[in-house]
């Protein structure tokens, strides 16, 4: 036998025997499945993600088509890559090889799968995480990266998923806005090369965009059919989705922390945890994507996703930071007769040396201001117990402004660049929460309000600006890239221990409006306010906007003046209240600035909010038709078993002739009989609804038929209640 055949041969004879079996890791919920394989060559690959095939072991049959499943800056990859890590000794590549994976059951509905991976030369360990929450088809993926290399090692991108997709057209809706106009949605094609949706904001991230996406395969995005995946990342900090089309036409999503000016150095045996990525897959369109994630938040996304909220008067809009005792008081008395089941004080009630009477003072100095309340919080609190209603409190503990004993104190602790100006926003700064003194502070502020003040069962959490000198005196020169993981990490924390010393306060997300709304966060707070732009007309698309990802029980939705104070518009208090009652309602304006009119028509719809309010809340969402496309907006909530369904529509423009839609109703019972009933009715009005008031008909007649009425006037709205008639 000639040489080279001999070696040939003793190749071939080896390459078969060190090919290492093919491995498959399947990731199921009950209707959805991502399939992941361990190739020959030991890497890990992602062979399917999408419906649920009922005989699992058919995936082996054939070699289906794979990809990369957490790819990396290595050796034989050309796009983006989910990790990239320079090893102690300078290489710049990472190759991951398979090592183990297991699965653990955490409970009747949760699945754990961890894969275990290892660079192949270095001591570089990846852990990737899914849980799989079963009945929701929720999938929640994070990523472990630890160094156990002698010397530190650096990181440089960080994903906390990577999915990759074949289709013929690809198209993406993200959120985008500014304050007072937040949560607008817009879709577009994906073309070939990258498309980055992120935030490099550090902090109060969402005031531009928002960190969830909803990727649509092979036809635009529609509500009722069609193959969508939906994906929000639990992070308050910056977050990155990258879209990439190659060259043959696949989609690779990879999607995590931004890693935008955050190299991070991993010290030996240091582990950087990732945020979680919660996913789904839908083949019924972005409706069933909403229910699911709204089922899954209300178990597991939110503070006390199940438990039923109170209807508030917040003094801001009533009062902004002009108040007294005297004021308080009127309006916690005017509150309570109304029917409001909880009074919340907002901006304004602290700072003695520099007192908070305006946005430029006062901001770190947590002591009540004498002058305003000289009885303090408790007499407050007092004043509301006396008339059966709650209490709550505003703080923004991240902040301070110059103008304050705090920064007089700690000049030091801001975030900020030694050299430059130190810029304000809001006039204020933000504290360096990388400082675990800082850190401390902040827990101790909303600690110390709590405990010193025995009675507040309501906390709103703001938070009203941005990072611009992303600097940090706690960190060191070689770290100061550490900023924005190191400032969401440990606001985390602090979220975290604050919410587990007080599991029955509620919280309130705020952020400058919307600011805020992540599943890391959320997972803290009971509520989240969503823009503080009241405004009818903008409220329809910034709730219907929040809606996709986040659930109703959460939405806090206020009723306030008109003119509307940032818009200028005028809206009829019956249209301002079925915008607010379509989420958590609460309302911003003083009662006794109402006619006697708007004070009965107000307390009749607090009332009935409360008779309906456990099927808005916790009812399951279905958009009918949309502000995008439509004069009108429909949208309707059915509770569990479908036996009450609210339906809100609103003329978002005036139809001189109009051209009424018809409505059909979705998420009924088709063989229940429902009674038809318009709520909320102007009593001066007459009814567009007159010739369906009071009629019954099957759920399968409204499903297939459907209403059929006009409204004409801009901005007039009309709420109908369905109950199951027997
Ligand atoms: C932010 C909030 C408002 C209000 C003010 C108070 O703008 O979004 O609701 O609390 O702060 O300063």
């Amino acid at each position: 036998m000639k040489k080279s055949k001999l070696i040939f041969l003793v190749t071939l004879l080896v390459s078969c025997f060190s090919a290492k079996a093919v491995e498959y890791i399947p990731i199921t919920t009950n209707n959805t499945c991502l399939v992941l394989k361990v190739n020959d060559k030991n890497r890990l690959e992602q062979t399917y993600f999408g419906k649920k095939v009922k005989d699992m072991g058919e995936m082996k049959t054939v070699d289906q088509e794979t990809f990369a499943s957490y790819s990396t800056f290595g050796t034989n990859h050309v796009f983006e890559a989910a990790l990239r890590a320079i090893q102690a000794d300078g290489n710049t590549s990472t190759e991951l090889g398979y090592v183990s994976s297991s699965v653990k059951k955490i409970d009747g509905n949760i699945t754990q799968t961890t894969i275990e991976l290892k660079d192949e030369y270095y001591d570089l360990f990846v852990t990737i995480n899914y849980k799989a929450y079963q009945q929701e088809d929720i999938l929640e993926q994070w990523v472990e990266i630890k160094n156990g290399q002698k010397k530190s090692i650096k990181l440089t991108n960080f994903a906390s998923s990577d999915l990759s997709f074949n289709a013929t057209e690809y198209y993406v809706s993200h959120f985008h806005g500014d304050w007072s106009n937040e949560m607008n949605i817009s879709e577009q094609k994906l073309t070939e090369g990258i498309k980055i949706v992120d935030s490099k904001l550090g902090v109060r991230t969402n005031q531009f965009t928002h960190p969830s996406f909803i990727l649509s395969l092979n036809q635009q995005a529609s509500e009722t059919s069609g193959e969508i995946i939906g994906g929000t990342l639990a992070w308050p900090g910056n977050f990155q989705f990258c879209f990439e089309v190659d060259n043959s036409n696949k989609l690779r999503v990879i999607s995590g922390a931004n890693p935008y000016a955050s190299e991070y150095t991993l010290e030996k045996n240091e582990v950087f945890k990732t945020p979680s990525l919660l996913f789904t897959y839908s083949n019924e369109g972005t409706g069933k994507m909403t229910r699911d994630f709204h089922r899954w938040a209300r178990k597991y996304g939110i503070k006390n996703g199940n438990k039923e909220r109170s209807i508030l008067l917040n003094n801001w809009e009533a009062t902004y930071f002009d108040f007294d005792e005297a004021k308080l008081t009127r309006i916690i008395d005017d509150a309570a007769k109304m029917g409001f089941e909880l009074f919340l004080l907002d901006d304004g009630w602290f700072g003695n040396k520099h007192p908070r009477n305006a946005d430029n003072a006062g901001l770190g100095d947590w002591q009540t201001n004498t002058k305003k309340l000289p009885n303090g919080i408790p007499y407050l609190i007092n004043e509301c117990k006396k008339r059966n209603i709650k209490f709550g409190i505003w703080v923004e503990p991240e902040m301070v402004n110059p103008d304050s004993e705090l920064y007089e104190k700690h000049p030091d602790w801001v975030i900020a660049q030694p050299h430059r100006e130190r810029v304000l926003q809001r006039n204020q700064l933000i504290l360096d929460l990388s400082n675990p003194k800082v850190q401390e502070f902040v827990y101790n502020t909303i600690d110390n309000i709590l405990t010193e003040n025995p009675g507040i069962e309501y906390v709103k959490w703001d938070c009203n600006r941005y990072v611009f000198n992303s600097g940090s005196s706690y960190l060191p020169a070689d770290k100061q890239s550490h900023l924005f993981i190191d400032y969401s990490k440990n606001l985390l924390e602090v979220m975290n221990k604050v919410s587990k010393k007080y599991p029955n306060v509620t919280f309130m997300a705020c952020s400058g409006g919307g600011g805020r709304i992540d599943y890391g966060s959320m997972k803290h707070f009971d509520e989240y306010w969503i823009s503080d732009n009241n405004d009818v007309l903008q409220r329809i698309t910034t709730q219907w906007g929040a809606q996709y990802f986040f659930p109703t029980i959460g939405l806090a939705s206020h009723v306030s003046v008109a003119p509307n104070h940032i818009t200028n518009r005028s809206f009829s208090l019956k249209s301002r209240f079925d915008i607010a009652m379509a989420g958590k309602l609460g309302m911003d304006l003083q009662p006794s600035q109402m006619t006697e009119k708007e004070y009965e028509f107000s307390k009749n719809a607090i009332q009935k909010y409360k008779e309906i309010r456990s099927t808005i809340l916790m009812g399951d969402l279905y958009r009918i038709l949309s502000p995008y496309k439509q004069n009108r907006t429909t949208f309707m909530y059915v509770n569990d078993n479908k036996s009450e369904a609210i339906v809100f529509n609103f003329l978002v423009r005036k139809e001189i002739y109009p051209t009424p839609p018809t409505i059909v109703l979705q998420g009924l019972d088709p063989n229940k009989k429902y009674t038809l009933k318009e709520i909320n009715k102007d009593p001066d009005d007459w009814s567009r609804f007159s010739k369906y008031e009071g009629k019954t008909f099957s759920g399968d007649y409204l499903m297939t038929v459907g209403l059929h009425f006009a409204m004409y006037n801009e901005y007039e709205s009309l709420v109908i209640q369905l109950n199951e008639t027997k």
